[in-house]
């Protein structure tokens, strides 16, 4: 691979690379980089760098950040993020997640876990019942239900399924534009972008309940909604009503849609594998003991950890990022101009088999290992890295960690073949039909059999 030119040149103006990028993502990015760890790709009337190498990786997110923004890309996402904290830039940005942040501090987390715990038994209720269920629909609907009640001290409960729907609509609707040969304008009355709109305005109308509602009655909360409602700037003006639905909107997509499909693909992962599963069980039984955990014990279920970690490999539910360059940078001596559009992939770099070995293999093993994830550079982001760290990382860490022995508790899963488990790569990777599993009650267990010989 080092004696290629770097980077190696791929595609053209013509319409072959623009489709196999539109069909298949994955499978175009994956090919790309086992080729190459440097692509400058032409798809259609657009170029962009495909960096699939973890010391450029880390280069551009970590040493020479200050070189990139976000990337173009990102702008589609606008008419429904706003401003927001993922979207934003420079100064702004800065204030803004430092005004977010003790919302993730470790003390806030604590007592966000109570309503984690809470919401994620009320499901498990459902769950002791067995059947056949999309637990990506369920997943979502926690999340959204702990986005909003920790966050914004509202319950979403009877919204969830319609929010849902909407995200998928302004997501692919979004998706559409990014990849498309000429995006067309959102005002264009075509029934997509009619879609498009409606969905927008119900989301919107949510988010700025949260914000009336909080304003009607005046109570703190104590919440990051507070906090973002008390800032003031320098002039002592509070923060417009505009730039608090972006943040809100913000915190609550981001906050709820990565870690719902994290925790649904982990799932997936443990009922296709029984022996993964069994070993799970082992652990929560030793710690657990049929409880809920809390902060501190999950601290003490390591194989569980490791599981999340491997579900977040294989399945980031970020699977790529992109960064536009503002200034020349350099990567391993190759000089790129500023305006350079640069796409790192989690999916790529976390089925490399340079850095991680059996790289399609469900193995959380790996993670026990306390070298893992091999360096240098960034073999493993899930979260991105550098300044733009998410945001979320904790909340989200800690959300999967409780709730995967929550539900796992009562329930052995296994797979079920329809309809058929296919990731969508969106702005997140979704399962694109669902994701069905098959739940076998668990019986509360005093009994010596293994789990796998205790099912009817
Ligand atoms: C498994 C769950 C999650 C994954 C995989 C994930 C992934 C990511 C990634 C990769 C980025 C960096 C994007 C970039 O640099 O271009 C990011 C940023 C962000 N995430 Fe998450 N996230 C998750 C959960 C959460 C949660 C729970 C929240 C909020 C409660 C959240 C809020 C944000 C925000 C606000 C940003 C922008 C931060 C900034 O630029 O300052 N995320 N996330």
């Amino acid at each position: 691979m080092e004696d290629r030119p770097v980077p190696t040149s791929v595609g053209g103006p013509g319409f072959r690379t623009f489709w196999a990028l539109r069909r298949d993502p994955l499978a175009f990015f994956t090919d790309v980089a086992r080729k190459t760890d440097l692509a400058d790709i032409q798809v259609g009337p657009r170029r962009f760098l495909l960096v699939s190498h973890p010391e450029d990786i880390a280069a551009i997110l970590i040493t020479q950040h200050k070189k990139f923004i976000k990337g173009r890309g990102l702008q589609f996402t606008r008419p429904v993020l706003g401003n927001g904290l993922l979207t934003s830039e420079g100064e702004f940005w800065q204030r803004q997640r430092r005004l977010a942040q003790p919302a993730f501090h470790r003390d806030r987390l604590a007592s966000y876990a109570r309503d984690m715990v809470r919401v994620g038994e009320a499901l498990a209720e459902e769950w002791r019942a067995g059947g056949v269920r999309d637990v990506a629909r369920d997943t979502t609907r926690l999340a959204l239900a702990i986005a909003g009640k920790t966050l914004f001290n509202v319950e979403v409960g009877p919204l969830a399924d319609q929010v849902h729907a909407d995200l998928g609509t302004l997501m692919r609707y979004t998706n559409r534009r990014i990849r498309a040969f000429v995006p067309l304008p959102t005002w264009l009355p075509t029934p997509a972008s009619r879609r498009f709109r409606h969905a927008l305005s119900r989301l919107d109308a949510v988010i700025y309940d949260i914000i009336r509602q909080r304003e009607a009655t005046g109570k703190t909360a104590g919440d990051v909604l507070d906090r973002l409602m008390a800032a003031t700037d320098e002039a002592g003006g509070h923060m417009s009503h505009a730039q608090l639905r972006d943040e809100v909107m913000t915190l609550f997509l981001a906050g709820h849609e990565t870690t719902a499909n994290g925790l649904a693909w982990t799932f997936y992962l443990i009922a296709q594998h029984p022996e993964v599963q069994e070993r799970l069980h082992q652990e929560w039984e030793e710690v657990l003991h049929g409880r809920s955990p809390d902060p501190g014990t999950v601290e003490r279920l390591p194989y569980t950890q490791a599981v999340i970690q491997e579900g977040l490999r294989l399945y980031p539910p970020a699977w790529m990022m992109a960064r536009q360059a503002v200034a020349p940078f350099t990567l391993r001596g190759y000089e790129f101009p500023a305006g350079t559009q640069v796409v790192m992939s989690q999916w790529v770099m976390h089925r490399h088999p340079r850095y991680h070995p059996e790289p399609e293999r469900f193995w959380p093993d790996r993670w026990l290992d306390r070298s893992y994830p091999p360096g240098p550079g960034l073999t493993y982001f899930p979260f991105g890295a550098g300044p733009r760290l998410c945001i979320g990382r904790p909340f989200a860490l800690l959300e999967m960690a409780l709730l995967l022995p929550i539900l796992g508790q009562v329930a052995w899963l296994s797979p079920w073949p329809k309809p058929p488990v296919v990731p969508e790569p969106l702005i997140t990777l979704r399962p694109k039909y669902g994701l069905s599993l098959r739940l076998e009650p668990l019986p509360a267990r005093a009994d010596p059999r293994t789990v796998a010989e205790a099912l009817p």
